[in-house]
């Protein structure tokens, strides 16, 4: 399949080019889109035989299903079953990075919803999603524009990696703002249920919505097959080398030295340790800096693709405060490990699977 790359401004988009994208999705192909969070890869959310290209071109398992995006809440009972406190919230969020779970209405084909009686539905907070949603004329689906089991694509040139040749046209408006996926609520139970953490922190969320409940597994704290989102049981966010993540930051250093007795290191870290990291002769990937937690959410998925193009064996992640978008990042870390958390070198052999 030959992909056509369509190059447009973030902020101000040509709208002639967007249109040529939402003529593919209309006519049941495949487009991978940015959005705040992270690209999304879209096709027909009325479609079954559109929705089941994109299952095709990321290797995705059938039962985990897509979110639709919206355009603005007042299309949220095409596919939705909507009362006024949700409305309410609906209004108050979107555009955002935010996806609730509602239940399920109208004529949505099964493979977007995985079968399930709910639907996962957000409007995005970026003028070429939003412009493309408007002129296919229709309602798009999309998960994350990787292949599965990768990190999110937070530039055009990740899915370029993962997808070309694999979908009809990837729109390429340079690096998302958030480098995290949205929030995920599930509003069908009462409190809300948190069923991924994402780019806007519960902190913000639970004035508008009100108390969010917050389980363990979505924290990924749990390695449990029962997961929330169906998504979120599978391995995820990964390299393809490994990761072992450091379960408390005063024993980052110490670890990471005895790292090296292991092979040959590369530190995931922040800007701040990094000068440290230097002089202890070990290679580094700076993912952001500690004092600015949006920094490292930016950084985080192409640091992680970056482990894999480096000269090192393994990536020896540091860990971050789990306030705001930090509880998402230390969410994505712990999965991208592989629930690998070491607190003391005398751990690593057996995280590494390496004799040192
Ligand atoms: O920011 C984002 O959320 C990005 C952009 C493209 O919008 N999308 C994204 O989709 O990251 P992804 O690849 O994570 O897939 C959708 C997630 C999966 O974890 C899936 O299990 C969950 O949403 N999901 C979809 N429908 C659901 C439902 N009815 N109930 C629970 N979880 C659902
Ligand atoms: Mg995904």
């Amino acid at each position: 399949m030959n992909t056509r790359i369509i190059k447009v401004d973030p902020i101000k988009p040509d709208m002639s080019s967007i249109a040529l994208a939402g003529d593919i999705i209309r006519e049941g192909g495949t487009v991978a889109f940015p959005t705040e969070t992270v690209y999304g890869l879209g096709a027909n959310a009325f479609s079954e035989e559109a929705a089941s290209r994109i299952f095709e071109a990321k290797g995705r398992p059938k039962d985990n299903p897509l979110i639709v995006h919206l355009k603005g809440p007042d299309q949220l009972r095409m596919v939705s079953v909507v009362d006024d406190r949700v409305m309410r919230i609906a209004m108050k969020v979107w555009p955002g990075p935010v996806t609730f779970v509602l239940p399920k209405a109208g004529e949505l084909p099964s493979s977007v919803t995985a079968g399930l009686a709910t639907v996962a539905v957000r409007v995005p907070a970026h003028p070429v999603a939003l412009a493309l949603i408007d002129l296919s004329g229709t309602l798009i689906a999309a998960p994350s524009a990787n292949l599965a089991g990768k990190p999110s694509p937070t530039t055009a040139q990740h899915v370029i990696e993962d997808l070309n040749g694999r979908v009809d046209a990837i729109i390429d408006a340079g690096e998302t703002f958030f480098g995290v996926e949205s929030t995920i609520v599930n509003l069908t139970v009462d409190p809300p249920v948190l069923l991924r953490p994402g780019a806007l922190g519960i902190e913000e969320l639970e004035p508008i919505v009100g108390r969010i409940i917050v389980p363990e597994e979505a924290q990924g704290y749990s390695e449990s097959m029962v997961a929330i989102a169906p998504g979120m049981k599978y391995r995820h966010y990964a390299p393809t080398k490994k990761v072992v993540l450091v379960g408390r930051s005063e024993n980052y250093l110490r670890v990471l030295k005895k790292s090296t007795e292991c092979g040959r290191p590369a530190a995931i870290c922040s800007e701040e340790i990094e000068p440290e990291v230097e002089r202890m002769g070990i290679k580094s990937i700076i993912i952001g800096r500690e004092s600015d937690l949006y920094t490292v959410a930016r950084g985080l998925f192409s640091s992680l693709r970056k482990l894999d193009e480096i000269d090192a064996d393994f990536g020896i992640a540091q860990p971050f405060s789990e306030n705001g978008i930090g509880l998402a990042i230390m969410n994505r870390l712990r999965k991208a490990s592989g629930h690998n958390i070491v607190n003391s070198p005398s751990e690593l052999p057996s995280a590494l699977n390496r004799q040192c």
